[in-house]
């Protein structure tokens, strides 16, 4: 959400930052904008609506000269998307730039109080309210611009990630952050920051996760200096060793990020997988549970904390959690329970799932579960975010970077990480027979080379979804293990193509939503050869008894089904707890080509951003 990037050393910051805006663009696509400091003190504002494309449009036969820059790609949260929206924000006086990403809560008081002191705001962000506040405190303390942004931190509340350079110092980045996530990658003379690792891929290997209410300086001519922003109490520099490499940040031959993200899953799945199944598929070995023995076996209940997709894979990590544990777990919206007073005590475990690692519901979700004395237990994809940095234990889904918005192969991963969860926790509290394990074990080993016979069905689908660019609502409908798959299916359909589509549980529909069939609605029944295949058939009876239009997920050779359904996609049979990971590949291709047929942008759909990193 909003994605910064900044950059300061030997070389001309321009491509540096433009091509690390693309890499963020993913996080925010409302609007783009640039500052760079040219050596002889001047500092030049390039700003643009839209796409970073139309950014680069913008500049080009302009001035960009400068070896220090900062840079911005915009999600809108205070005020519309418009070029005067658009970051960065500059000072009063025009000395300071500020790109930010958050949101500075108590804007509205700092701005009166500064509209008194006679300031002026040209824009509707609070973004531009805390630059001003930084220049009014440098001019009245006559201090460092390190020690103006330091002071005017400790007077903001909010979520912050922030990038600060001042016209007359061309040697100094000030960068700081709460509750939004900043990285700082250190070159040979030269420094990165970013959002995330993206745009520092590449240039060096070596990267600093900022921690919150932490402030760097960033000054070519010293060495990088961190500290708290509370007390100026220096901190240790805490080097790591950055694992990506630039081919998982391109398309790879592919159209868009996404269609490379849903053809990648049989190879992520092994990845997800290597190491943590016994060769005899009798042991799992998740090494957060295992190490943690004692919390999984004296635990009373398990909360699964998550938002979107993740929520989805939570709900299927209930099913598998309770059926191999025999503990009873609650799956909550982040958002919800970090404001809902949930009941929360030292013998529960919350499980908090998040792609990115930094959506800002989730990380609070696991603060007030940890303030609450649980043991919180991270499922994430992205190393180093602030989720799993936050968290007692947990294990990385290993899928690589998702970068498009629309998530594919982290919700695979997070079904398959649960699944091992599940089955790890179950072996120690011995609450599932071996050979279930086993069973379930090998399913998911051999889960790759099923995965890739499911992409023989993409012509079909791709030709089938021609048909539906003319609904303007879909229903998806599952049972058991696969009623939170149908949440899953409709979801990605909503998102990337805009067709409003709702997921329910099959058995739900004569409750209500079965008054909506028609000819001119089209369902999604996911009906694999499970324990409720029967039930789910009549399901698909009585939507066809209404003159509806079904498109069945059932398994190879289900004759039965293509007599009754319009058309069925057929899957290899697999473990029913596993189904859940091999129908959402049909469901996310269905949805990817109907929103392209539709001509629509789906690795940046209207409206959405990768990382929510605000409420
Ligand atoms: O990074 P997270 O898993 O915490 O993100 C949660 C949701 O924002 C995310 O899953 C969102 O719903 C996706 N766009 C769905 O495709």
């Amino acid at each position: 959400m909003c994605g910064i990037v900044g950059y300061i050393g030997h070389k001309q910051a321009y491509n540096i930052l433009i091509q690390g805006l693309y890499r963020l663009e993913y996080r925010g696509y409302d609007s783009a904008g640039m500052a760079l400091i040219k050596n002889n003190g001047i500092l030049n504002v390039y700003k643009s609506k839209g796409k970073v494309a139309n950014l680069e449009d913008e500049i080009s036969g302009k001035d960009y000269e400068g070896t220090i820059g900062i840079a911005h790609t915009r999600w809108a949260t205070h005020g519309i998307p418009n070029n005067t929206n658009a970051h960065p924000h500059t000072s009063q006086n025009g000395a300071i730039a500020i790109v930010h990403n958050g949101t500075i809560e108590n804007y509205n008081i700092l701005k009166e109080a500064l509209i008194r002191h006679g300031y002026t705001f040209s824009s509707e962000t609070d973004t531009e309210v805390l630059v001003q506040l930084i220049e009014y405190i440098k001019i009245k303390n006559k201090c460092t611009l390190f020690e103006a942004v330091r002071e005017a931190l400790k007077q903001v509340i909010g979520a912050y990630a922030i990038a600060v350079i001042e016209k007359d110092n061309p040697n100094v980045i000030i960068a700081a952050r709460k509750s939004s996530p900043l990285i700082i990658g250190v070159g040979d003379d030269e420094t990165f920051i970013a959002s995330d690792a993206t745009p520092i891929v590449g240039f060096t290997d070596k990267v600093i996760y900022l921690k919150d209410n932490e402030i760097a300086v960033i000054n070519r001519n010293a060495p990088l200096q961190i500290s708290s922003i509370e007390n100026n109490e220096p901190s240790q520099l805490d080097i790591q060793e950055l694992k990506m490499n630039v081919a998982q940040l391109e398309k790879g031959g592919y159209d868009t990020f996404m269609l490379k993200e849903i053809f990648e899953q049989a190879n992520t799945l092994k990845d997800c997988i290597r190491g943590r199944i016994s060769d005899n598929y009798e042991q799992i070995i998740l090494s957060g549970v295992l190490e943690n023995k004692d919390k999984f076996i004296n635990a009373n209940r398990i909360v699964i904390v998550a938002c979107g997709t993740s929520w989805h894979a939570a709900l299927i990590g209930k099913r598998l959690i309770q059926e191999m544990c025999l503990l009873p777990v609650e799956v909550e919206y982040a958002s919800e329970f970090r404001y809902g007073n949930p009941f929360i005590t030292n013998h529960d475990i919350v499980i908090a799932i998040s792609q990115s690692g930094e959506t800002a519901d989730t990380l609070a979700a696991v603060q007030l579960a940890k303030s609450k004395g649980a043991f919180v237990y991270g499922i994430c994809n992205v190393v180093g975010a602030s989720i799993p940095r936050n968290t007692d234990s947990g294990t990385y889904i290993h899928v690589g970077p998702e970068i498009g918005v629309a998530s594919t192969k982290a919700f695979t991963g997070q079904v398959t990480v649960l699944t091992l969860l599940a089955l790890c926790a179950g072996q120690i509290r011995k609450t599932v027979k071996k050979e279930t394990v086993q069973e379930i074990a090998k399913g998911l080993y051999q889960m790759p080379e099923i995965i890739q016979d499911v992409f023989k069905l993409d012509e079909t689908i791709r030709n089938l979804s021609h048909t539906f660019t003319y609904a303007r609502n879909f229903l998806y409908l599952g049972r058991g293990y696969n009623y939170p798959t149908a949440l899953e299916g409709a979801l990605k359909l909503k998102e990337i193509s805009y067709i409003h589509a709702e997921g329910y549980p099959a058995a739900e529909i004569k409750h209500g939503p079965i008054a909506l069939i028609d000819k001119e609605m089209p369902s999604v029944i996911i009906a694999p050869n499970d324990s409720l295949y029967d039930k789910i058939v009549s399901n698909v009876q009585q939507v066809k008894a209404r003159g509806g239009f079904v498109i069945a997920i059932t398994n190879k050779g289900n004759t039965a089904m293509k007599q009754i359904a319009d058309y069925c996609l057929e899957i290899p049979e697999v473990p029913e707890c596993l189904t859940p990971i091999v129908v959402s590949v049909p469901l996310q291709l269905l949805a990817y080509y109907i929103a392209i047929y539709k001509g629509q942008d789906v690795d940046r759909p209207r409206n959405l951003a990768k990382s929510v990193t605000v409420e």
